[in-house]
């Protein structure tokens, strides 16, 4: 059967304070009134057999209300211990023949028939046997990105978060597209890769899938798998990838630049100067300041400009260290 294997791990730090430790930024309901995590489950239930997330206890228990009544499953992590773990376990509680469609919980997808066919595409490959990525038509150098040198369908070469020169270069190129963090693969053939190209992963992630005590994972063994995603541990290194070129509308909502874009579009109000309020129905005037998004909650407001949206994080672990 096809399984759409919900990945769910992070804080989402750069949207602080919108997204905090208690309620990551896939479970608030920005999206006319819906989370990132609900349209995910959502828009995979079409064509897949099975629903199965993997994360952390807080993740799981927030996820829960938006899971599928049926046919759904959840994997807790003692942990987190990154992305080829993460999908190690979810191979592991697959039959081998399964198709895992793995995604992120954290994107914005837009135009769900083009999303679908692409999909059922990517199955075909995956039914071959191949490690089958997403490719986006890339618009800017952005380094916190995979991209993807391809020919058709056909993978050149995979390159995780290049530094800003060389993605200038990739994008000057034309052949490369973005990765966009969906996968699609047999659970077998993702295992035998893990196995081949990081056999700690993969032992050490057995050993913790295999040794777990009713559903509960140990956190001692846990600790010693090493961490690392899978674009690096594998999708760097394999020789069965292939890609299939896509064209639904993506974006990763991973920070205010992007949530912004969004909700501008959405018709959220700005003003002359492109300011922008979120989280509060109070008066605020913008003076001398342009493109910049004012962020209110209950305990805490955020003043950033646009362009300073992926310095949030640092702001965050700051904050962590002092608290
Ligand atoms: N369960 C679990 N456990 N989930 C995890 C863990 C973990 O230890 N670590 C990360 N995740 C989840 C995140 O919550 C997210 O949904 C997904 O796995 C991807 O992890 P990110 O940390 O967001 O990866 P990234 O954004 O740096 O890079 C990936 O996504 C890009 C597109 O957004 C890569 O695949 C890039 O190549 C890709 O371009
Ligand atoms: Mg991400």
């Amino acid at each position: 059967s096809v399984v759409n294997v919900i990945l769910s791990g992070g804080v989402g730090s750069r949207l602080w304070p919108l997204s905090r430790k208690s309620k990551p930024k896939q479970y608030i309901p920005l999206f006319e009134g819906r989370s990132l995590f609900e349209l995910t489950v959502a828009r995979n239930q079409t064509f897949t057999d099975q629903t199965l997330m993997v994360g952390g206890i807080k993740n799981v228990d927030l996820a829960r209300e938006f899971l599928p009544a049926t046919k759904s499953q959840t994997i807790v992590e003692a942990a987190p211990r990154n992305t080829a773990a993460a999908i190690a376990f979810a191979a592991l509680a697959c039959d081998p023949d399964d198709i895992l469609i793995v995604t992120p919980s954290d994107h914005l997808i837009e135009n769900q028939e083009a999303y679908e066919n692409i999909m059922r595409e990517g199955i075909k490959y995956a039914e071959e046997g191949f490690l089958v990525t997403f490719g986006i038509q890339p618009t800017r150098p952005e380094t916190g990105y995979g991209y993807i040198e391809y020919q058709g369908n056909d993978v050149l070469s995979f390159r995780e978060k290049p530094n800003e020169d060389t993605a200038k270069e990739f994008l000057k190129k034309g052949n490369f597209l973005w990765n966009s963090g969906i996968f699609c693969f047999k659970a077998s053939i993702y295992l035998e890769e893990l196995f081949r190209f990081e056999p700690k992963v993969f032992r050490t992630s057995k050993e913790v899938y295999e040794s777990a005590n009713g559903g509960q994972f140990s956190a001692d063994l846990s600790a010693k798998i090493p961490s690392k995603s899978i674009d690096y541990a594998v999708m760097e290194r394999s020789e069965r990838i292939k890609v299939i070129p896509s064209n639904f509308i993506w974006s990763d909502m991973g920070s205010y630049d992007s949530l912004y874009d969004y909700l501008k579009v959405k018709g959220h109000q700005v003003d002359g100067s492109g300011n922008m309020v979120i989280g509060t129905q109070k008066y605020v005037s913008f003076l001398g300041v342009e493109n910049t998004i004012l962020v209110h909650t209950e305990d805490a407001i955020l003043v950033v400009h646009k362009r300073s949206s992926q310095d949030v994080k640092h702001l965050y672990e700051e904050l962590e260290n002092h608290n």
